[in-house]
């Protein structure tokens, strides 16, 4: 079936149905065969790769993780590396992914994972869950891609997928209403690649159909990013890559908004745990 096809009329699917998973599998098997993208997290798998990829796509768009994905892990190859390595340089590989808390993270779970974990990462998501910045949909995305187990779990592509097919026209939906069509529609054989295929076909419906998300009970836009915190935070974090520890006064100035916003900014990214203020000289935090 090509992608067209699907879009030729809203096919809805009853989760009651005895046979709506046979027939849902069959047309995204179908998609997938002819539509499914080659992505670099999805070869060589390992916990390591698994992870950082996951963290990356919690709020970067595929293409642009992508791009920035195999640098990062040339840099970084595994736990130990990552785990002993300065905040500053994670986040100098980090540039250009946005949301630089993730960097902070991902340093924090290193550390975990080599010093009290032995170098293994848990394939139990509830354990992982206790982690800094992973929550129970990248929980479960890396627990399912890195060991195959069939586990449950709504992501916005998945999301999309299933609004879009079994709740049509039903609004707000929340998610405990979409966990039991999962659960019946899995394919137990293959999570992995049923997951894949999954986000594929999400990520095909965006913006070609009107947006099933936005019935989601837990539907939250990206602010745009021209003007925005994330913005300013990004050209801090430039700065200082660029011209190593500046006095307070002179980043707050050169940040483009005005002071007292700035100001805020940097006060936040400090209780934050990215820089430090030592005398009014900022830098990246050295733990
Ligand atoms: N493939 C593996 N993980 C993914 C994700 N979070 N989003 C899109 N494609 C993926």
């Amino acid at each position: 079936m090509a992608g067209a096809d699907l879009l030729s009329g809203e096919i809805v699917f009853s989760p009651d149905d005895p046979d709506a998973a046979g027939h849902f599998n069959r047309m995204l098997r179908e998609f997938y065969r002819q539509n499914r993208r080659p992505m670099p997290w999805r070869v060589n798998l390992s916990p390591y790769r698994v992870l950082v990829s996951e963290m990356m796509l919690q709020q970067t768009q595929v293409s642009r993780v992508t791009q920035k994905f195999p640098g990062f892990i040339a840099v970084f190859p595994d736990f130990q590396t990552l785990g002993v390595a300065s905040l500053e340089d994670i986040l100098r590989s980090w540039q250009g992914l946005g949301y630089n808390r993730r960097a902070k993270y991902l340093q924090a779970i290193a550390r975990t994972v080599t010093d009290k974990w032995n170098g293994e990462l848990p394939d139990d998501p509830a354990v992982l869950e206790t982690l800094p910045g992973i929550g129970k949909a990248t929980a479960g995305s890396i627990v399912t891609f890195t060991w195959n187990y069939p586990l449950v779990f709504i992501e916005t592509n998945v999301r999309r997928v299933f609004l879009y097919h079994f709740f049509p026209g039903k609004d707000p939906v929340p998610d405990r209403e979409i966990y039991p069509v999962i659960e019946r529609m899995l394919d137990r054989s293959n999570p992995r690649e049923w997951y894949y295929a999954v986000m594929d076909y999400g990520a095909f419906l965006s913006g070609r159909v009107s947006n099933p998300n936005r019935r989601s009970s837990h539907y939250a836009v990206q602010s745009p990013f021209g003007g925005s915190d994330r913005q300013v935070r990004g050209g801090i974090i430039r700065m200082l890559l660029s011209h190593g520890p500046m006095p307070r006064e002179d980043l707050v100035r050169r940040c483009g908004t005005d002071e007292t916003r700035s100001g805020d900014i940097l006060s936040r990214m400090i209780n934050e745990g990215i820089l430090k203020d030592n005398s009014s000289i900022i830098s990246f935090v050295e733990v």
